[in-house]
């Protein structure tokens, strides 16, 4: 690692002027602030930079301040998280704001910051570093994907005591007058550049001529992942029922995947057409056209949804904790992404 550290202390050099070049714009780096840099932050885990700037905008738009995201309606919140995914994410900037709120300004310590719920080491690193300065580095996946191929590490970055070591590394690299900058420059290097899988773009790149990876031809191959925990699968069967202009909704548990959003009825397995009428029949439903069926999947972190479809006008009440709910009463309603399908068939 002695070697991986000499490799990866020439990167300030090469990438401040890089990144003074070719900067990416966006909304959360003009206006810096610790509430906009962790708000950002929050989004841009496990969602990309296009899909999340619009998102970004809305939130800052209603919830400009730590206070006024402390006070929202949690309703409202989850509202303008619909299709972002991974609600907890949202709940969880909920509740650190109202811990931030309470204490009456945002914490500078990496320990405060990291004892937030909602953040973790690359998040903590993030906001120090952008925010306030701090020389605490942000190692993600891009950045260990970054580091992987300049030092020609062929450990496995899924495995913790990997990241652990890169982050070390990144401590001992990362340049005290601009943190910040080199934490975001290795951020669009990866996002823009060192690209995944097949085509990095190494004659593009300012690390090009100490990179172990592009000298020896072996980018495509780096950085090493593999992964202990296997997806489960399971099938669902996802009834999108009208009655009268007005579409069955039911509240999820408040707690576990997804809590307390809004979803179409759906029953475990894959129904043929005849199984899904009895279950119509079983819910005290009667159909009246059967409109469209389809297949459509959701992957979550570990779990991968297998769904199958159905548009069925009904009659009849159903049961009695769904929701009726007209197209007004839909747009104030989160419905997670994973049923995304569906809810085209309603526009
Ligand atoms: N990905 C994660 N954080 C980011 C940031 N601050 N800027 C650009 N891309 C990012």
């Amino acid at each position: 690692m002695d070697n991986a550290l000499q490799q990866l202390q020439q990167l300030p050099s090469a990438l401040l002027p890089w990144y003074d070049r070719n900067c990416r714009s966006l909304p959360w780096r003009e206006d810096v602030s610790a509430y906009r840099t962790w708000v950002s932050e929050i989004m841009l885990q496990q969602t990309r930079v296009a899909a999340v700037i619009p998102y970004f905008q809305r939130f800052m738009a209603v919830f400009p301040t730590v206070d006024a995201l402390a006070a929202a309606d949690t309703e409202q919140l989850m509202k303008l998280w619909e299709g972002l995914g991974y609600y907890s994410r949202a709940r969880n900037l909920q509740k650190a704001a109202q811990i931030i709120a309470a204490r009456g300004a945002f914490p500078q310590t990496y320990e405060e910051v990291l004892a937030l719920p909602g953040i973790g080491d690359y998040t903590a690193g993030a906001i120090l570093s952008i925010a306030f300065s701090q020389s605490i580095p942000a190692v993600d996946g891009n950045v260990l994907r970054v580091a992987s191929r300049i030092t020609g590490s062929e450990d496995n970055i899924l495995d913790a005591s990997v990241r652990h070591r890169f982050r070390t590394l990144m401590a001992q690299v990362i340049p005290s007058e601009r943190p910040g900058a080199f934490n975001q420059a290795l951020m669009d290097l990866g996002a823009t550049v060192c690209l995944p899988g097949g085509e990095p773009l190494c004659d593009q790149c300012p690390a090009a001529a100490f990179c172990t990876a592009h000298l020896a031809g072996r980018q495509r191959e780096l950085p090493v992942r593999i992964s202990k925990t296997k997806k489960r699968t399971e099938e669902k069967t996802v009834f999108l029922l009208l009655r009268s202009g007005s579409a069955a909704l039911r509240q999820r548990p408040t707690s576990g995947l997804l809590a307390g959003l809004w979803e179409y009825p759906h029953v475990e397995g894959k129904l043929d057409e005849r199984a899904a009428a009895a279950q119509l029949t079983a819910w005290g439903l009667t159909p009246r056209r059967w409109i469209k069926s389809m297949d459509f999947h959701h992957i979550f972190t570990h779990i991968r949804w297998e769904m199958t479809g159905y548009v069925v006008e009904v009659e009849g009440s159903g049961c009695e904790d769904w929701l009726w709910a007209d197209e007004e009463d839909r747009t104030r309603r989160a419905v997670p992404s994973a049923f995304e399908r569906m809810t085209k068939e309603l526009t």
